[in-house]
């Protein structure tokens, strides 16, 4: 699942066999196909915790799918993250409150699917990827308010990076008992105000696509 329609139907066009377009409500494509023989579908997620919830619980829930990856971008906390590293979420912090809602008020732990994420993380040097596994930080706004704090508090308790939509992807994969997993770009390196151009960004996200698509086929 990318965030954005165009990366699904770039996907599946240029990754997959025997592809179909399956879905095009309110733009937001779908597609199925093939991937070294093995059955891979495309669907965009959109932006932020509502918008991935909706396209995850349907595809679990009305079509079977099993396990879902995010493949997205994020913005790097931590100085030791450079644009183009690809940050391998295990567990995800949020200010959302849709996983407290899902236990009765309670925290959940939102994590990854180790299967997953073992294979992703194991397979990225051969990817010539530079991979961290950690914890991001799924926030409901993209920009801050004026002197707000909370890259700073996130960076003191060691979260790789914020992006928009893990924990809402992980609550959904636990309600409905589904394996996921977010892997994100660095596309962003907020500590640094550096961001990837449009050509390293579509660079940066091939290598992750094909990464991901042969370790989740493989
Ligand atoms: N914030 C939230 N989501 C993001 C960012 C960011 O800075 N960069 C890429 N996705």
């Amino acid at each position: 699942m990318p965030g954005d329609p165009l990366r699904a139907r770039y996907i599946a066009t240029s990754y997959l066999d025997d592809v179909r377009q399956v879905n095009e409500v309110r733009n937001m494509l779908g597609f199925t196909g093939t991937y070294r023989g093995s059955p891979v579908s495309i669907q965009g997620s959109g932006m932020g915790v509502p918008s991935i919830q909706i396209y995850a619980t349907e595809l679990v829930q009305h079509f079977g799918v099993e396990r879902i990856v995010r493949v997205g971008s994020c913005g790097a906390l931590q100085d030791d993250l450079d644009l183009g590293d690809v940050v391998v979420a295990i567990g995800a912090g949020t200010d959302s409150t849709v996983n407290r809602r899902r236990l009765g008020g309670r925290d959940f732990p939102a994590t990854a699917d180790y299967g997953l994420l073992r294979a992703v993380a194991d397979q990225a040097g051969e990817h010539g990827l530079n991979a961290r596994v950690g914890n991001v930080f799924t926030s409901d706004t993209f920009y801050e308010p004026e002197g707000s704090d909370t890259f700073e508090l996130l960076e003191r308790y060691g979260f790789l990076a914020v992006e928009m939509e893990a924990a809402g992807l992980y609550g959904v994969a636990a309600e409905y008992g589904a394996a996921a997993l977010t892997v994100a770009t660095v596309s962003d390196q907020l500590k640094r105000g550096e961001h990837l151009s449009a050509e390293e960004r579509q660079s940066s996200f091939d290598a992750m696509i094909t990464l991901v698509l042969d370790a989740v086929t493989g």
